[in-house]
């Protein structure tokens, strides 16, 4: 099969792991007999410093023509201090919206090799570690009215957070769907004792939920939901949630899995382009010393074979190349473990390439 993959190299440590996820994906290509054609779509930092803005109108076109997107990191500090609309993540949101993206899915999941990494006691690991954050990416506060003025003699701001059924309905509908293909389970979370937007939220779930006679489906506040994360995770399958309360829960549950350079993320619309990306950020402070973990970036590409490419034996191809290497040792320093061989960025990329010309 031929297919068009746009490539967002990015920022900080994002070129060198997106180097390794194409020498992957080279890999798939030779050992399955696909093509894959790459085209690079500059967005974030390195595109405010070559077209002075972070989503040129080219790289909007690149992506929205291609069958699917790879992206690794943007932004560093480098851009902290230009003008506010033209930040990095502009770019991010741009992108995001241009895609018509409104579903980001980020799993938290324990890597059986790497469970002593868990910042969690080893009792509450043990009862498992596998659910998978299902964030509405598109509204809310992040795309309301931002506004920022003068009021008797101070500044105030504000940031509208609205949300409209349909935007509600879509997402949470992917949050049934995605508990349909898991264990059933659906926890829904909002701030429905403070918000409008949350009430009616909370009211569209109820109103879906016999849609689906085979999810179990709750309802739970989100600083009750941050708190439930870390006392004991196993109780949930599926949360589903709004953009902001996403955004922070999906940050809290990569860490309790102690290996935030390896969880993948997708976002998509509908039909089946989507953008996936580790979720991990840019690490300029690590940026080019060939010491980046790229298995967050290489388990996104598999992702995409999985769920845009509908490649799901290439995509089974390259997670088990990348627990074959964990399993005979290979750790880059963000996961390092005593007895293990040390390898960087590069290295780790080869060896899993490697591993996947061998897969049966
Ligand atoms: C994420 C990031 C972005 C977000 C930033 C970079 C705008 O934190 O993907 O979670 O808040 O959505
Ligand atoms: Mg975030």
């Amino acid at each position: 099969m031929e297919k068009h993959i746009a490539l967002i190299r990015g920022d900080g440590i994002g070129p060198e792991i997106m180097t390794q996820a194409v020498a992957v994906l080279d890999a798939v290509a030779e050992r399955f007999g696909h093509h894959f054609i790459y085209q690079d779509a500059p967005m974030g930092g390195s595109a405010i410093d070559a077209f002075g803005v972070p989503l040129p109108e080219s790289s909007l076109e690149t992506c929205l023509a291609s069958d699917s997107v790879l992206l690794s990191a943007i932004g560093g500090p480098k851009w902290d201090t230009i003008d506010p609309a033209l930040r990095p993540e502009k770019g991010l949101l741009a992108l995001r919206a241009g895609m018509g993206l409104y579903a980001n899915l980020r799993p938290a999941s324990l890597i059986p090799q790497l469970r002593e990494a868990s910042p969690l006691r080893s009792d509450i690991v043990d009862k498992g570690i596998d659910f998978m954050v299902v964030r509405e990416l598109i509204g809310g506060a992040y795309f309301g009215e931002h506004r920022t003025w003068t009021e008797d003699g101070q500044m105030a701001a504000s940031d509208l957070m609205a949300y409209r059924e349909s935007e509600i309905r879509r997402i949470v509908r992917v949050g049934f769907e995605t508990a349909m293909k898991r264990r059933g389970r659906l926890c829904s979370v909002d701030k429905a004792n403070v918000l409008d937007s949350s009430k009616l939220w909370r009211k569209i779930v109820n109103e879906m939920a016999p849609e689906y006679p085979e999810v179990e489906v709750r309802h739970m506040y989100v600083d009750n939901c941050a708190m439930q994360i870390v006392r004991d995770p196993s109780q949930f399958d599926v949360i589903v949630t709004e953009n902001l309360f996403g955004d922070i829960l999906s940050d809290e549950a990569s860490q309790i899995t102690g290996s935030i350079g390896m969880i993948p993320s997708s976002s998509l619309g509908e039909g089946s382009r989507g953008l996936y990306e580790p979720i991990h950020g840019s690490a300029p402070d690590i940026a080019g010393q060939d010491i980046a973990n790229p298995i967050g970036m290489i388990l996104a590409a598999a992702m995409m074979l999985r769920y845009s490419l509908d490649m799901p034996s290439e995509a089974d191809a390259v997670e088990q190349a990348v627990s074959a290497v964990l399993e005979r040792g290979l750790r880059t320093g963000d996961i390092s473990e005593p007895g293990c061989t040390a390898v960087g960025c590069a290295a780790m990329g080869q060896a899993i390439a490697a591993a996947v010309a061998k897969t049966r």
